[in-house]
């Protein structure tokens, strides 16, 4: 019998970054972190459909610029599937459509969700069974931030940033995101980080407090060990991200943080109740977009195609 594969929508995570201890420039031009990751729920969908040749299509939610996101082979979607496709010996098809709702280039990884979910997706419409170890590996070629966004939930990330490891998070965290209308480029921030930090040590800070912290699922305590190690070059960069983070504080934010290399603020909060009323007074201030998400949640996974 001959199957006829259907589309497949897989479903991908923003990440943010809980902690982001970063040490001193390696000769590859990368830095040893120490982080931890939160899959939040803010979510991309891709949708493989079957086709003759290879393509990505973008439709997007209306906070999220398109304009600068390439459509052609330097998509970070596209290259997952050329890079599977060279895994397996093969050349990979798909009409592959990206509803994005992460914002870009905003410290949430959503180039590289949509990544993991192409990986995924394209691996169940060519009924690949590519192993999960593979997958990982595969991943880590595409993006420091790519193999978090296959295994989301809360993880260590150590290395760059592609070697995860899961850990115990009793908590139910509750965050406002506050996306910019611009984005940053991470290498611009982590550039300035090396500037402002020439003597940054060999081994970034380690996260035992906050791994502490969400063993007891207390927002109280989380809020108290957050930490990243890129805020205040982000900030030296575009000073309003201070003053945003102090005014969502003085709003009644448990604590403001930016998300790793930024623009995006969040703010951890109490309850669900609390981030709806701290979402509604900062859009009363004038932020035109102003997003509530719980973490964590799931990694890339697949759920009934719906384009
Ligand atoms: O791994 P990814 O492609 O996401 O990295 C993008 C850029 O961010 C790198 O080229 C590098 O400039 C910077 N980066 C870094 N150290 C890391 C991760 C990323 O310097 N651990």
């Amino acid at each position: 019998m001959i199957t006829v594969p259907t589309a497949v929508t897989v479903r991908a995570p923003a990440k943010i970054n809980l902690h982001l201890g970063v040490g001193a420039v390696g000769a590859d031009g990368f830095h040893p972190l120490t982080t931890v990751y939160q899959a939040v729920g803010l979510c991309d969908d891709l949708t493989a459909h079957p086709a003759d040749d290879l393509s990505v299509e973008l439709a997007t939610a209306d906070w999220v610029d398109a304009g600068v996101i390439p459509t052609d082979a330097s998509n970070l979607a596209h290259r997952a599937a050329t890079l599977l496709g060279r895994h397996h010996g093969r050349e990979l098809t798909g009409r592959l459509v990206v509803e994005k709702a992460i914002p870009v280039a905003g410290g949430l990884a959503g180039g590289s969700a949509d990544a993991a979910a192409a990986l995924v997706a394209l691996d169940r419409l060519h009924d690949l069974r590519t192993s999960d170890d593979d997958l990982l590996r595969l991943a880590a070629d595409l993006g420091s931030d790519v193999p978090f966004a296959l295994i989301g939930g809360t993880a260590l990330g150590t290395g760059r940033g592609e070697l995860v490891d899961p850990v115990t998070d009793a908590g139910t965290w509750w965050w406002v995101l506050v996306p910019s209308l611009e984005g940053m480029s991470t290498p611009v921030v982590y550039a300035h980080f090396d500037r402002l930090f020439p003597d940054a040590p060999a081994t970034p800070p380690g996260a035992d407090e906050l791994l502490d912290a969400l063993r007891t699922g207390q927002p109280l305590s989380l809020a108290r060990t957050l930490h990243n190690d890129l805020q205040d070059p982000a900030i030296d960069l575009r000073p309003e991200l201070g003053l945003l983070i102090e005014r969502g504080e003085s709003e009644g934010a448990l604590r403001g943080l930016v998300s790793g290399s930024g623009p995006t603020v969040v703010f951890l909060c109490e309850s669900a109740d609390h981030a709806r009323d701290l979402a509604g007074a900062l859009m009363r201030t004038g932020h035109p977009v102003v997003l509530v998400a719980n973490g964590a949640v799931a990694g890339s996974h697949l759920v009934p195609s719906h384009v």
